[in-house]
């Protein structure tokens, strides 16, 4: 069975009549995870690439925290995964975050993202915390693996 989530903050409606140009996503990286310094790779990574994006601190520091929890996640329930990150300046600059890993899904998404699920660590911020910090946020699950993918309008 696949689980799926979406959520979507509603659009800031742009200036009138303004053409909608076709996207610029610059260069994206895939970082391969397995260790917790791979983990950390990425984090730095997200944080640095939110920064040269023009990103606040604040935000960095958030996109840098969801990265490192899915990370963690991909870690701990997935035997690893892969990490990608795809910055994009028009017409909405962003960065997209997607972790890939070929584990065994979540269990139980509905119970994780409704906030009813107790985590045994009680650490992190958990899917649910980089679902309400992400600006667009979706996961698919399954007995073949998990994505997730949010995104960070900066
Ligand atoms: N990539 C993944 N693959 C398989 N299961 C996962 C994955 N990520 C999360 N899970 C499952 O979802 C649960 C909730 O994850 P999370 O919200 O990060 O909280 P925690 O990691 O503290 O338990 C985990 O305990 C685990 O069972
Ligand atoms: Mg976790």
């Amino acid at each position: 069975m696949m689980a799926q989530l979406r959520a979507q903050r509603a659009p800031s409606a742009g200036p009138e009549g303004t053409a909608t140009s076709a996207s610029a996503e610059v260069r994206a990286t895939t970082y391969l995870v397995r260790t917790e310094a791979d983990a950390s790779h990425a984090r730095l990574a997200a944080r640095m690439l939110c920064e040269s994006l023009g990103g606040r601190g604040y935000e960095c520091q958030k996109v840098a925290t969801a990265v490192s929890e899915l990370a963690r996640n991909q870690i701990s329930y997935a035997g690893g995964g892969t990490i990608q990150l795809a910055p994009q300046l028009a017409p909405k600059r962003l960065l997209r975050v997607s972790a890939e890993d070929s584990g065994q899904g979540i269990p139980d998404l509905e119970r994780v993202l409704s906030g009813t699920y107790k985590s045994k660590t009680g650490m992190g911020l958990g899917l649910l915390g980089v679902k309400r910090l992400a600006d667009r946020f979706d996961v698919r699950t399954g007995p073949t693996g998990t994505q997730v993918d949010f995104e960070v309008w900066l």
